[in-house]
């Protein structure tokens, strides 16, 4: 462990003396101890293909990968919570990991979910919001009291649950929406900044011959890649200072305010995870390249040192090969 890293894992990232050790060991304590997994989404599987610019981004953003051109990408598509075998039951959580390799030795690391709005607006929120959801040993689900009395003291994650609630997740991987969530600054050439967010939309709501409800989120996704390359479109939503919030990303902006369409995410081929593809990867959203910065939201610098923190114990663990398995599948 670097010096770097444990003051990282000792810094405070909250009120109440919360440290990103204390979110781990949360995290640890309602999920297990899982050797060599992620502490959260530890189910998962490596995907790769590439990043398409059509250019369009380069008006609000200097970032290299908005020139136009391909890039490649290494990624990877999750369940949220620390089980690695957990049932894949289609209200769980999805994420998306992506690392986008750049000129000049450049990477854009981005990790993204399926909800329209993140539930918690600060790190404390996130891990209160934890302890409060989770499963009691006695019954092996939520305590009824502790949800409804956190979500009556916790409005603005009531409201946020209303909200993802309110759209039903598609069957597959490759049909789900993915949303960056946190806010970003962008700087363009000029040296004009603004606040964005992004989301990778689907390019297709279905494809030919998918089971509506598969039994295994990841065996469609294994069949859907061998099938054909599958798609998404990057869509960057651009605030307004000073109206829009970016420093909670329970809050969604006006769906009024002006999208570009970037680029596209094509990924053609999909594995296990090992220490060959992701398994050392860590989706730290403040991997950024010149152009783009994080913005005032408290989440950006409690998630980079929470993942960093997951990342130091789970590299000080022997190595596996995840617990998705994609070889002898179509
Ligand atoms: C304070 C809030 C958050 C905390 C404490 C947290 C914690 C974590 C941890 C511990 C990991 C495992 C990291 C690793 O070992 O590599 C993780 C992974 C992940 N998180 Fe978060 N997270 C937070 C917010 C978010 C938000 C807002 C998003 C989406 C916008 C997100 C998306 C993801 C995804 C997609 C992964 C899996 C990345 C991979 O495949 O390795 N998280 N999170």
């Amino acid at each position: 462990m670097t010096i770097g890293g444990f003051l990282f894992a000792e810094s405070l990232i909250g009120p109440e003396r919360l440290t990103a050790r204390r979110v781990v060991d949360r995290l640890q304590n309602i999920h297990g101890t899982h050797s060599g997994f992620r502490r959260n989404h530890a189910k998962g599987v490596a995907v790769e293909g590439y990043f398409e610019s059509n250019g369009s981004g380069a008006q609000l953003c200097a970032a290299s990968i908005f020139r136009t051109g391909r890039y490649s990408v290494r990624g990877r598509f999750s369940l949220s919570g620390g089980n690695p075998h957990i049932a894949e039951d289609p209200g769980i959580v999805r994420g998306l990991g992506l690392q986008v390799g750049l000129p000049a030795g450049e990477q854009w690391r981005m990790a993204m979910i399926n909800l329209p709005v993140f539930l918690d607006p600060t790190p404390q929120d996130f891990h209160d919001r934890g302890l409060a959801f989770a499963n009691d040993p006695a019954t092996g689900k939520p305590n009824p009291r502790l949800v409804s009395d956190y979500l009556a003291t916790h409005p603005r994650t009531a409201a946020a649950m209303k909200i993802a609630k309110s759209v039903a997740p598609a069957p597959t991987f490759a049909t789900t929406t993915f949303h960056g969530l946190n806010a970003f600054e962008f700087t363009d050439p000029d040296g004009t900044t603004i606040p964005v967010r992004w989301k990778l939309v689907p390019e297709t709501e279905s494809i030919p011959g998918d089971d509506p409800r598969p039994a295994s989120l990841f065996t469609q996704l294994t069949n859907d890649i061998r099938q054909s390359p599958c798609r998404w479109t990057m869509m960057v939503t651009q605030g307004v200072r000073g109206q829009d919030r970016t420093d909670d990303a329970s809050v969604p902006w006006p769906s009024t305010r002006p999208t570009v369409n970037v680029g596209t995410l094509v990924l053609t081929g999909i594995a296990t995870e090992t220490s060959d593809n992701v398994r050392t990867v860590n989706f730290d959203p403040l991997v950024l390249p010149n152009g783009i910065a994080p913005s005032d939201d408290p989440l950006l610098s409690a998630r980079s040192a929470v993942y960093a923190e997951s990342f130091r114990r789970r590299a000080g663990e022997p190595d596996n090969r995840g617990s998705v398995e994609t070889e002898g599948r179509a």
